[in-house]
Order: structure tokens, then C-alpha cells, then sequence
């Protein structure tokens, strides 16, 4: 009786929003299918949804930027500028290792996208990128992250956001591996939310007759999922104060930079950015401005060319800062955000949309027929109280493997740890072969555990081999005394 209460109830509210649709196939469903369904649906923000078909399904909308009153945003530059800001830029780095040091300061990756681009099945961060020993992404941030551990004396949790396309998967692999030696507690592995997907009508889509079609809601989902799964409260638990974030396609990141947490922390900020230079004007990066006085984050999409293209009398562009999805976002930023029920805007992408059509068949559509909706965690960038940014060298930082080929492909993001590793080798004083064109002349991959910046490296110099044309050179070293048991897990694997 009360269960038929409930149907009735939950039928009434699709049929104010226009979704009593989801409820055609009900009668071909047993017990367990109804419970299911009739879950997905309250899972849905029915209150919301004709929002949502108006404003961002049936109609695009016109102008993603409305204004075009906007500024470039400022930035603190790689060095700092004069003595003054010297001072600061060492401050700042005395006060980010004091606070990695004592453990308020916790890794966070987000890495539940589908990474369709790759064309690679299977979690991202299981891509195998490192050039000699093709270590998977997620294992070259684990040793950085051993590393760092290792170097301040402290633990530095590490926090992964997932979604339901590749959760399971994604425990199994870190399972697989004994959690890099990190230690499972120090390894939290949570699901983001999702949205359900609609045709361009409004109607929320089935893909199967009692299921949801239904897609990761954007990184943006994080700042809710990290309070829903419980992260936020086991980051309390720990005394974890700051969020280093970064998306699981960049190998080169420097995970735990003292000098960009100092900074946030002495300028009060709540969410601040790395950027870098960009390589032209309508490259494939967010753009920082100055919207109303907030550092506000403008996708390359949205950025008009008139903006994107304009440029400074010494011929500089004057947008010229591309956002590389670094960030460090304080945790009680989060929770306040989730308190005062923020929600970050949502975008519309158009999508080939599997589903079941009206009469049950399913259908593997050829074109594009729906819209999905996401947020971007850089949404959040103008809600933080204050927002500092942070210029980095780009060859150093910034290298992301997002297409199968060309630009941002694997082979190019190879290329470039290559060159950085020659890059330190040379300034310790280490020859390296190159080609004519300037490219080295051989493979080098220098474990973190190893070597975490150039300085460190030079301070191995003796221990470092000849290197000679076609040489393919792994620089490594047990790092057993680093408190965690991290080995090299090309070589082990746990059963
Ligand atoms: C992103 C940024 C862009 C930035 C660039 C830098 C967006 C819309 N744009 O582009 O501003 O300059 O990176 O490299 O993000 N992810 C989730 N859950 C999701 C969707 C994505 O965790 O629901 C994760 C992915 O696993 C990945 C990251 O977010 O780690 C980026 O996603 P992706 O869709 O690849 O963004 P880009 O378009 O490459």
C-alpha cells in the first residue's frame, strides 16, 4: 500500500516536469527493476529539471559570455620580479613546506572522465605514458607523491574522484598494484554524481527500459562528491587544511609546489590557479579575466575571437593566461559551498546519446541526438573570496596527453618529459646527446622517487651514468626508506 503511495506520488511529480515518460515501460518490469527505477528517479533534482530543458536543453544558450567588459587577470610571474616580491616568493615557499610538513596538505586528482579522445578503453590514468618504463599515469603520480611524502616527513593523502563509468575498474587496478605502497588508508577512491541525459525535446532519455541514461556531472561535481562521500570529513580527520588538484592527464605536474600553496595560503585565498603562457590565441585552454573584480575562469569555447585574438601594442595577446586545471582549493571552501547549497552553472554538450526509443528498441544512434549537462570545477574559481594565480613554465609543468595524435597526444607528452629530464641532466652538468634539430638523441625517464626538481638531481650527479646517442636511460633508486614500500610496479604486481 504504501509502496503504491509512493508511485503514485513519484508518477505525479514526473508529470510536472513533463518526464512521465520514464514510467512507460514500468509494467514490463519485475520487483527488482521497479525498485531500481523508481531509485534512479528520486535521485533525480526533480524541482530543477524544467529549468534545466528550458534554459540549457530545448534552447542554446545565445551567448555563454554575455559581457564582453571583462579585463585580463593578474598573475605572479615563474620569478618573482624584484627584491620585494623575492622576499614574498620566499616566504611563501618557507610557509608551503611548513604546511606540507605537517600534513595539512592532501593530493586530489579528478579522474572520471571517459578520455574518449585517447581512444583508450579503460580508466585514464591507467594509460601507460612514462617513456622508457611506461609507467601508467597513476603510478607516476603515486611515486611523486611517495616522494614528496619522503622529502617533507609527513603523509600526504591522496584523494581520487572517479565516476560510474570507471570506478570499478579503477579500485581494481590501485587493488592490483597494493595501492602503489602508499597504503590503502592513504588512498581514498570516491564516485562523483551524475545527470541524466535528455533529447533535444526536453525528455529525459532511458537506456535501457527500467535505467536512467545518465552521464558524470563534469569535474565540477567534485566539490559536492567530496562532502557526499565522505572525503571531506576523513580530510578533518587528518587535519587536512588544502586540495592540490590536477587532472589525471598531465604527467608532468608538480604535485605539492611549496611556492603556490605559500602563496594561496599568505594571500588568504580560497581557490587559487596555475596558468601558463598561451600558445596561440585560440589554443584549447581556459582564459583568466576579470569579471567584476573576480578572477574568472572563460572556457576557449565561450572566449569570443575578437577577445581571444586581441592583442597588446608590443604584440602580446592580452588574454594571454591559459588556465592548465591546477589548482588549490581549500577544504573549508568546499564545505562552505556545499553548506550554502552553491551549485556551479551547468554547460549543454551535444552527444550521440545511446538509448531505448518509445517502442523499447534500442537505439545506437548515428548522429548527434541529445544533450548531456556538466559543470566545470573552474566555475568556482569567481565564488572564492579572494583568487590568486600563479605563472608557471610550461615545458616544466604542463604537458597533457588528451588526443590519440598531434597536439596534447601521448607521443608528444613523452617528448616532453624526455626533454625536461635532458633539460635538468644538462643544467647538473650531465652531457646529453641531442640531434641536429635540437631534440635529445636518446630516451630518459627520471623516477620521482629519484629526482623531484633539477636541484635534487644535481645533488645525485655522481650516481648519474654517461648517457650516449640511442641510450635509453632510467634514472631510479629504491626508495625503501621513504616510510611507504614503494617499488616499481612494472616489475611486481600484486595477486
Ligand atoms: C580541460 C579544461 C580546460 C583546461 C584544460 C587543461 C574543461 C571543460 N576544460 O579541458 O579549461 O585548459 O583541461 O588541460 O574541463 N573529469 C572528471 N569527471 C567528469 C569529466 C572530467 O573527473 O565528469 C576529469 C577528467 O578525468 C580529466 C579532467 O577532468 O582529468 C579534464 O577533463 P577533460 O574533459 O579531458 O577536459 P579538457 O576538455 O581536456
Amino acid at each position: 500500500m504504501a509502496y503504491d503511495r509512493q508511485f503514485a506520488q513519484i508518477k505525479k511529480d514526473l508529470e510536472t516536469c513533463g518526464q512521465s515518460h520514464l514510467l512507460r515501460f514500468w509494467d514490463d518490469l519485475d520487483a527488482t527493476g521497479r525498485a531500481a527505477l523508481t531509485e534512479q528517479i528520486r535521485d533525480l533534482d526533480l524541482g530543477r529539471i524544467s529549468d534545466w530543458v528550458e534554459r540549457l536543453v530545448k534552447n542554446a544558450p545565445q551567448a555563454p559570455v554575455q559581457r564582453l567588459d571583462f579585463e585580463p587577470a593578474p598573475a605572479y610571474e615563474p620569478e618573482p620580479r624584484d627584491d620585494t616580491q623575492k622576499r614574498k616568493y620566499f616566504e611563501a615557499m618557507e610557509l608551503g613546506k611548513k604546511l606540507i610538513s605537517e600534513g595539512r596538505v592532501a593530493g586530489f586528482v579528478v579522474a572520471g572522465g571517459q578520455g574518449t579522445r585517447l581512444g583508450f578503453e579503460g580508466p585514464k590514468g591507467c594509460f601507460e605514458i612514462s617513456p622508457v618504463r611506461n609507467k601508467p599515469l597513476f603510478q607516476v603520480f603515486a611515486e611523486t607523491i611517495a616522494a614528496v611524502s619522503r622529502r617533507y616527513g609527513s603523509v600526504c593523502p591522496w584523494y581520487v574522484m572517479t565516476s560510474p563509468l570507471n570506478h570499478g575498474p579503477t579500485v581494481e587496478f590501485f587493488r592490483s598494484r597494493d595501492f602503489f605502497g602508499l597504503g590503502r588508508e592513504n588512498v581514498v577512491i570516491f564516485q562523483q554524481g551524475t545527470l541524466p541525459n535528455f533529447d533535444f525535446e526536453g525528455h529525459i532519455l532511458l537506456d535501457d527500459k527500467g535505467s536512467i541514461a545518465r552521464s558524470p556531472d563534469g569535474h565540477g561535481g567534485s566539490i559536492k562528491a567530496l562532502c557526499r562521500s565522505g572525503a571531506l570529513d576523513d580530510m578533518k580527520r587528518r587535519g587536512v587544511e588544502y586540495l592540490s588538484y590536477w587532472q589525471v592527464d598531465n604527467p608532468l605536474v608538480n604535485l605539492f609546489d611549496p611556492l603556490f600553496i605559500g602563496l594561496h595560503v599568505l594571500d588568504g585565498a580560497e581557490m587559487s590557479s596555475k596558468a601558463v603562457i598561451k600558445n596561440d590565441p585560440e589554443e584549447k585552454v581556459g582564459n583568466f579575466c576579470l569579471i567584476d573584480g573576480k578572477v574568472t575562469v572563460i572556457e576557449y569555447s565561450d572566449l569570443p575571437r575578437e577577445l581571444a585574438r586581441k592583442r597588446n601594442a608590443d604584440g602580446s595577446l592580452v588574454f594571454h593566461l591559459g588556465s592548465i586545471a591546477i589548482h588549490i582549493i581549500n577544504t573549508a571552501f568546499v564545505e562552505r559551498l556545499n553548506g550554502e547549497s552553491c551549485s556551479l552553472p551547468l554547460h549543454r554538450a551535444i552527444k550521440k546519446i545511446a538509448h531505448v526509443d518509445a517502442q523499447g528498441n534500442h537505439v545506437e544512434p548515428e548522429d548527434v541526438n541529445g544533450v548531456k549537462l556538466e559543470s566545470f570545477i573552474f566555475d568556482a574559481v569567481p565564488m572564492a573570496k579572494h583568487s590568486i594565480i600563479l605563472e608557471i613554465v610550461r615545458a616544466e609543468q604542463f604537458a597533457p596527453t588528451k588526443n590519440a595524435t598531434g597536439t596534447d597526444s601521448a607521443e608528444s607528452t613523452r617528448a616532453m618529459m624526455v626533454e625536461r629530464a635532458a633539460r635538468w641532466l644538462e643544467r647538473a652538468g650531465v652531457s646529453v646527446p641531442r640531434r641536429p634539430d635540437g631534440t635529445p638523441g636518446c630516451l630518459i625517464e627520471i623516477a620521482p622517487g629519484f629526482a623531484l626538481d633539477p636541484q635534487e638531481l644535481a645533488s645525485k650527479r655522481e650516481q648519474i651514468p654517461p648517457i650516449r646517442p640511442g641510450d635509453r636511460v632510467y634514472l631510479a633508486q629504491p626508495i625503501a626508506d621513504c616510510g611507504f614500500r614503494i617499488v616499481d610496479y612494472q616489475d611486481r604486481r600484486v595477486p
